[in-house]
Formats: structure tokens, sequence, C-alpha cells
């Protein structure tokens, strides 16, 4: 079964593994995390963020008990930018289609106002499909941190 809860500081090494992983980084518009410490800030400020929600995707079976990956939500007003990643050994499985259906349901009764978008890098195939999947609707292009990307909008 896959759920998702809140992401707290104990996640840290989760979250830092993921990030740096180089399938994650290539398809995402910010840096890598360039150390330890950094990435220990990084989270700092965005777990006390009040515009941030990081959600862990939990993978529960009689035998599994894991973290698969992540959902984050960085709200401007009504804007709210959604970025997700699963750890590479848990692709393809559905895991990021249910933690995101489980993520949005969750954060919509929070933020029941404004738009959720999705940049994604054009080659993107696998992110293009799932937010296809998620009823998310291509809304144009953009250029984002300098790269040009697709906005998808739900
Ligand atoms: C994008 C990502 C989160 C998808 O995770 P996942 O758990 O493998 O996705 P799912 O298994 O839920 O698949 C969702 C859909 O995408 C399709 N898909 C998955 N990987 C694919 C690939 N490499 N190429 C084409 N389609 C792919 C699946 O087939 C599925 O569609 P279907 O049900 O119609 O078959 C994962 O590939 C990832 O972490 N990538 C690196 C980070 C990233 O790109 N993040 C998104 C930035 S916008």
């Amino acid at each position: 079964m896959i759920g998702v809860r809140k992401a707290s500081a104990e996640d840290e090494e989760f979250l830092y593994r993921i990030r740096s992983q180089p399938s994650v980084s290539e398809m995402s518009l910010s840096a890598p995390p360039e150390s330890r410490e950094k990435h220990h800030r990084w989270l700092n400020n965005k777990l006390h963020d009040p515009n941030c929600a990081i959600y862990i995707i939990k993978l529960i079976t009689p035998d599994i008990n894991d973290c698969v990956g992540y959902i984050r939500f960085d709200s401007m007003q009504l804007n709210h930018v959604v970025s997700v990643a699963v750890d590479e050994k848990y692709r393809g499985y559905g895991y990021a289609f249910d933690g995101m259906y489980a993520a949005i349901t969750d954060f919509l009764h929070k933020h029941f106002k404004g738009r959720i978008r999705a940049y994604i890098k054009p080659d993107n195939k696998a992110s293009i499909k799932l937010f296809k999947k998620l009823a998310f609707k291509k809304y144009g292009k953009d250029t984002v941190e300098g790269q040009e990307v697709l906005v998808y909008v739900f």
C-alpha cells in the first residue's frame, strides 16, 4: 500500500539521497545539494516555511516499510508549484501516481484555492505521462531558472 505523510527533520538522510540521484537532478530545475550541511540548512528552512509542504511517499506491505519518494509544494499566494521524485529502485510501479493522488488530496483540503502547477522539462516523458494521468492540463511553455519547461496545471 502506498501512503503519504508530512516530512520531518528525520527524513534528512532519505531526502539527501534522493535529491542527489543524477536522474533526479537531471530533471530538476534546481541543482542537487552541494553538501550535507547545505542540504541540512535547506531542509530546515523548508520545514519551517509556511509556504512549503513536503510529503514522503511510503510503501507499506507485510514485509516492507520504506520511503520511496517525495512530493513538494512551494506556494506563492494562489500558485502552488509541485515537484516529485521517486527513488530509482522503486520506479515504474505506479508509486508516484498513488503518492501524488494522496498528497494532492490532502494538500487541497488545506489549500482549496489556487492552482497547482508542474514545470516539466520537455524530454521528461515519465513526468509528462504522470501529470497527464493525474488530470493536469497542458497550459503552455515557460522559462524557469533559465530553462525551457512545459507547464501543466491542475
Ligand atoms: C517522474 C517519476 C516521479 C515517475 O515515478 P514512477 O513511480 O516511476 O511513476 P509511475 O510508476 O507512477 O508512472 C506514472 C506513469 O508514467 C509512466 N512512466 C513511468 N516511467 C516512464 C518512462 N521512463 N518513460 C515513459 N513513461 C513512463 C508509467 O508507465 C505510468 O503511466 P501508465 O500507468 O499509463 O503506464 C520518476 O520517474 C522520477 O522520480 N523521475 C526523476 C525526477 C523527476 O523527473 N521528477 C519530475 C520533475 S517535474
